[in-house]
């Protein structure tokens, strides 16, 4: 029977967000009849689901487009046609620019209309000429596609839930806010009936993604709108739900609310992906942050003040246009002020159709390449430094999956970090008490600590 079903192959770039959406549409392609596939080489219909947020995510998809090209023409002449889609936000941001520049494209289809995939499956077959959508459709796709959560063929402990898309930040360098549209933050009540089906499916921690999540305004059913702070603590009511996270933030948008939440709702983990971009007040200008140095220190101090123990993480910018020596060095003193767990940094690249790829003081190649190399340096210092500091400290891990070698559980601390448990006792989403014993590479492994009647005290006492 399976033979016959239709396959997809879904590949994903670019953020969390994408990975959620690329799973909805898998649900979505489900009901009609497609399984999901992990090779290409069988499948009878891919989609990439792209990012656009620098300039190789985008030159990646046209490369990766060029590998269809030959598979294509074989399955044409065996009758058996490959239907190929580009999603997201490279889709959204260069619609039919696609089918002119790679015409074995059949379908361009941005990220708000997914729920539409089958009537332009169906619209594709009929007109036999490529679909390209890329409107803002008024509903929510969200409404109209099935929630479940995956963990290739595993149950999922782990889950994605999109609370809230789009961006109306306009920093000057991104393109988000042109591919995903306005912010728009979904309903309390959905966002909870989601959730709750998700913890039914076995789900223990739940991620809360949005473009600019602190900034969810949900209408809930008390007629008001609610912040991301009281939505957490809401969703930190349902019972089998162990812990929460939510991610990306925007230091404009972090609230008193979410703060106490921080400090006094024990489900949301000690965990702070807030990205700042820069050290210096000048260039946080020039990328229209709307934030300064201070601001941004004063907001981490608050967070501190009430979970002293939280692991922050960011994003940065090098060589964003007019950077100078003396900027760089902010950005240097800023990373040492704050002292990160981890981070992502990247060399400001040019977007097409944003203000500041039209600013006229860019920075050399060379130069941003060297700063880069020097805030990894300290980045990755800081990063080693956080995990020895785990070593020797008992933390509660959540189990997610089988470890590399047998006997081992892997599962994820409270900081997000990977930890591998020598374990053959307890089972995949279990919560587990274990004492860090050493770091290896980006990991921590573990032991379990003995509690109630698993404890060797208790077993002799009982002998
Ligand atoms: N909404 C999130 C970030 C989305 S994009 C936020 O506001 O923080 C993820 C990261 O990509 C950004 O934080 C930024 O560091 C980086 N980025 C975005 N546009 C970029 C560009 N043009 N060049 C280099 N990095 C960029
Ligand atoms: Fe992009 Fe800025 Fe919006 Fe983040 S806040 S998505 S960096 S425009
Ligand atoms: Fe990339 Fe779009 Fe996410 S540009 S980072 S996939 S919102």
């Amino acid at each position: 029977m399976t033979e016959t079903r239709k396959k997809v192959f879904i590949k994903t770039y670019g953020c969390q967000m994408n990975v959620y959406d690329s799973e909805r549409m898998g649900d979505v392609l489900a009901g009609l009849g497609y399984g999901v596939t992990e090779t290409a080489d069988e499948a009878d219909l891919v989609i990439l689901n792209t990012c656009h947020i620098r300039e190789k995510a985008a030159e990646k998809v046209y490369s990766e487009l060029g590998r269809y090209r030959e598979q294509k023409r074989a399955r044409a002449r065996d009758g058996k046609p490959l239907v190929i889609g580009v999603a997201g936000c490279v889709a959204q941001a260069e619609g039919e620019e696609i089918v002119r520049r790679a015409p074995m494209v059949d379908l361009v289809f941005g990220p708000q209309t997914y729920h539409r995939l089958p009537h332009l499956l169906t619209r594709f077959a009929e007109q036999g000429r490529p679909v390209v959508e890329t409107d803002f459709p008024a509903e929510d796709k969200f409404d109209h596609m099935p929630t479940t959560p995956h963990a290739g063929g595993r149950r999922a402990v782990t889950a994605f839930l999109t609370v809230q898309e789009g961006c109306d930040k306009f920093c000057t360098f991104c393109v988000v806010p042109y591919t995903r549209g306005a912010e728009a933050s979904r309903p309390v009540r959905k966002i909870i009936e989601d959730a709750r089906r998700m913890v039914d499916q076995g789900v223990r921690e739940i991620t809360l993604l949005g473009q600019n999540i602190n900034a969810y305004r949900g209408e809930a059913p008390d007629g008001r709108r609610w912040s991301l702070g009281r939505l957490i603590n809401e969703l930190s009511a349902i019972e089998g739900l162990a812990r929460l996270r939510y991610t990306t933030s925007h230091p404009r948008d972090m609230d008193d609310e979410l703060i106490a939440a921080h400090r006094d709702n024990p489900k949301l983990m000690p965990y702070l992906h807030l990205p700042v971009q820069s050290g210096s007040d000048a260039v946080l200008k020039a990328m229209n942050r709307r934030h300064t140095a201070a601001s941004y220190l004063e907001i981490i101090g608050k967070i501190r003040a009430g979970r002293p123990d939280i692991a922050l993480s960011s994003d940065f910018i090098v060589g964003f246009p007019g950077e100078t020596e003396r900027d760089f060095e902010a950005t240097m003193a800023l990373v040492e002020a704050v002292g990160y767990a981890s981070a992502f940094s990247f060399k400001y690249s040019p977007r097409p159709g944003t203000p500041a790829a039209e600013m006229d003081n860019q920075v050399p190649e060379p130069v941003k390449a060297e700063r880069l190399t020097r805030l990894q340096a300290l980045l990755n210092s800081q990063n080693r430094a956080f995990l020895a500091s785990c070593v020797g400290r008992e933390m509660d891990i959540l189990i997610e999956k089988p470890g590399r070698k047998a006997g081992q559980l892997a599962g994820r601390s409270p900081y997000l970090q990977a930890v591998h448990v020598e374990d053959a006792h307890h089972s995949i989403g279990d919560m587990v008490r274990v004492c860090i014993d050493s770091v290896g590479g980006s990991s921590l492994s573990a032991h379990i600590i003995p509690s109630g009647a698993d404890s060797p005290v208790h077993a002799k006492a009982t002998a």
